[in-house]
């Protein structure tokens, strides 16, 4: 399932990955529905279920780089409370622009791009450390 996922996000850790593309095909599917007429409430449904989502994502990580001990969670929590800002942004943006698809449009892209490049820098940064861990 996660051969799906682009190789320089890959973690390594299984669990991980599979909330990591499950992430992005929401993106994906998102910006789909916002190109094709489809109604509004589609999208609502796919942002809503992004956002306890990404709760979930964010608690998964955030229990093992405790459990483990990690070294730098601090400062990756502190991307995660930026992460948890920029979906609430998003949320805001389908609310506020009902009318308008493009401010949401640029609002999901942008948050997709920041949020690979999280994965890609900072998440496979701790996987390689908690997978060098002694059990
Ligand atoms: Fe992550
Ligand atoms: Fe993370």
């Amino acid at each position: 399932m996660t051969k799906d996922l682009p190789e320089d996000l890959v973690t390594g850790i299984e669990s991980i990955d599979k909330q990591h593309l499950t992430l992005l095909q929401t993106f994906d599917s998102i910006i789909e529905c916002m190109e094709s007429a489809e109604p509004k409430d589609e999208i609502t449904k796919l942002i809503d279920f992004l956002v306890s989502y990404t709760n979930i994502h964010l608690e998964t990580e955030e229990k093992i780089m405790e459990e483990q001990d990690y070294k730098d969670y601090e400062l990756h929590k502190r991307e995660h409370e930026l992460f948890r800002m920029k979906i609430q942004t998003l949320e805001k943006s389908n609310f506020m622009f009902r009318e308008n698809k493009k401010v949401l449009n640029i609002t999901v892209r942008e948050t997709k791009k920041w949020i690979m490049s999280h994965v890609m820098n900072t998440d496979v940064k701790m996987a390689a450390f908690i997978k060098n861990m002694p059990n």
